[in-house]
């Protein structure tokens, strides 16, 4: 297990469609996601996609019991989803600030769908089927939008709310505010 560098905005790999992952239950696998958790905890973030290492697989992890960087988001549990499929279960949108391993140091506000399903496989190909809302359905959006190789920045709409972290939210801890 190991931490890995996160790419950072401006690498074209960031910006690329993410294959679907054939093998399930896979050694090699186990020991990617041991390293996306790994490098996921070390920067105090709340989620991961494969992309934001450089593995262009369609996987993604999230989920936290309490976070500094969103300290008012209720707990969303500890997930690996691979080849998510997102179905929109509302038109209702929620506006709230995001931020990003691979865009330290900023955050912006963007306008996610407050209703959602999403459905994939964990790491053993047992199928997930949840339905959510709120920050989970928030963190799910940004994290598969990481699979077709859009950062959150390209989904501002008002970019006078986009700054830096320790401008904006002044409080924050320093270790946070990547
Ligand atoms: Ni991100």
């Amino acid at each position: 297990m190991a931490v890995r560098e996160i790419l950072k905005m401006g690498d074209s790999r960031l910006l690329r469609k993410a294959e679907p992952v054939q093998k399930f239950g896979t050694r090699e696998l186990d020991e990617l996601i041991a390293d996306m958790f790994d490098t996921m905890h070390d920067a105090n973030g709340a989620g991961l996609a494969a992309p934001q290492i450089g593995v262009n697989l369609q996987i993604v992890i999230f989920g936290f019991k309490k976070t500094q960087r969103y300290p008012d988001a209720t707990p969303v549990p500890e997930t690996v989803l691979l080849n998510p499929v997102l179905t929109v279960l509302s038109d209702e949108t929620e506006e709230d600030w995001e931020g990003c391993l691979s865009v330290p140091g900023l955050r912006g506000v963007v306008s996610r769908h407050a209703h959602l399903r999403y459905q994939g496989f964990d790491q053993f190909g047992h199928v997930i089927d949840r339905e959510v809302d709120g920050f989970h359905a928030r963190v799910v959006q940004h994290e598969c939008d990481h699979l077709v190789g859009m950062l959150y920045p390209m989904r501002i709409t008002d970019f006078s709310c986009f700054g830096y972290a320790s401008v904006l939210f002044p409080d924050m801890d320093p270790n946070d505010d990547d």
